[in-house]
């Protein structure tokens, strides 16, 4: 008997705790339909751990998250938070997991689901068929570089200081996981910074040309400004595979090529660490929408991203393929029925709720499965 697999069930804040009990009843289904079988703990993070003990996330929870084999996570942040110190934010959560963690490898994958290919703000033959993935190096740059802060200059004037800073190390296994996966694509890696200006922008395609020539010639790379990949992603995006860029300009990017396929509900990630010597890496799922206040509480929300995490999970944790495969069958036949949440709700369509599209997934795999 294979050992049951430990998960760590982070739901966060928002909308993050009503979509996480839908994708709960999806990881149960698994748990009785199918081979793997589940070890689950919760914890709380942000805002719902900082009411409870003060802060975003506490030792025993990161302890956890080190324990465990693998994180689903919801989506923090509260505007009740929003004027206080830094280390006292909801969002401090996720940067410190992401951190502690190592998950220096952040995939961001912008799919477009043929049925929402007209949900998009842009053209339908811009995007149909779009199967992009940005790879975002995640525990680097100027999202951890010292020194930082805001200090007050004798003359009483402020000054705000942020520090952009890679190694050739970073750089060079970012760059590997994304050769790697292009292998697995369409062969194809943009490597994105800024050389016309910045110093690590330098140094990054440098290093990604060395790596490329010494070990990965078989795929095909080329370096592109961060400022006109994005001009591309929205002209063109379609040119793209695989797209390699720092901590700053992925958060960006991907919110920009998020975009693109219409809803950030439908979309999920994977942060991934570097394979320790049983081959076994550090792992968080996470949708790449935020807590949406606005929405929270009132069963509207999309479940359909963080569900996505989980097959992730299970494709790259796991290695259940055909698991993986299974949810992402489920969630396209759901739409095809026409279900949609009130975020991509199309005329014609039926409006459900968080609740009866999580019902519908539940119904949709046994039948898969049946
Ligand atoms: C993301 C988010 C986070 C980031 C925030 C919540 C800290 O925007 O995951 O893209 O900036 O990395
Ligand atoms: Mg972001």
């Amino acid at each position: 008997m294979p050992a049951n697999k430990k998960l760590l069930v982070l739901p966060g804040d928002g909308i993050g705790p009503e979509v996480m009990r839908q994708v709960r009843r999806v990881v149960d289904w698994f748990d009785k339909r199918r081979a793997v079988r589940f070890d689950i703990k919760e914890g709380l993070v942000g805002a719902a751990s900082l009411d409870k003990h003060g802060v975003p996330i506490t030792d025993a929870v990161m302890a956890d998250a080190l324990a465990t084999d693998a994180v689903l996570f919801g989506a923090v942040g509260d505007p009740r938070w929003d004027n206080v110190a830094f280390d006292k934010k909801p969002e401090r959560a996720i940067l410190r997991l992401r951190k502690d963690m190592g998950l220096f490898a952040n995939l961001r994958p912008a799919t477009v689901f043929d049925e929402l290919a007209d949900a998009s703000t842009l053209k339908r033959e811009v995007i149909a068929g779009l199967d992009i993935l940005i790879l975002r190096e995640l525990t680097g740059g100027v999202y951890f570089g010292e020194p930082r802060g805001v200090t007050t200059l004798p003359d009483g004037t402020k000054r705000g200081v942020d520090t952009q800073v890679y190694t050739t190390p970073e750089i060079e296994r970012i760059a590997r996981v994304g050769f790697e996966l292009a292998r697995k694509r369409r062969n194809k890696a943009t490597s994105v910074e800024k050389a016309n200006v910045m110093h690590t922008g330098v140094l990054w395609r440098e290093t990604v040309t060395k790596l490329h020539a010494a070990e990965y010639k078989d795929v095909e790379l080329n370096h592109m400004y961060a400022d006109n990949c994005a001009m591309q992603l929205v002209r063109n995006p379609k040119q793209f595979d695989v797209i390699v860029t720092d901590n700053l300009f992925g958060d960006m990017l991907s919110d920009l090529a998020s975009m693109l396929t219409g809803s950030l509900g439908m979309l999920p990630s994977a942060s991934l660490g570097a394979p320790d010597a049983t081959g076994r890496r550090r792992a968080l799922y996470e949708p790449i929408h935020g807590t949406a206040p606005d929405i929270a509480g009132k069963d509207l929300a999309n479940p359909l991203a963080t569900l996505l995490s989980f097959a992730m999970l299970l494709r790259y944790s796991f290695d259940l393929a055909d698991d993986a495969a299974l949810i992402e069958q489920a969630a396209k036949s759901v739409l095809k029925r026409g279900l949609r949440t009130a975020d991509i709700m199309q005329p014609g369509a039926t409006k459900v709720s968080t609740t009866q599209m999580g019902e519908a997934l539940l119904k949709e795999l046994d039948t898969l499965a049946a």
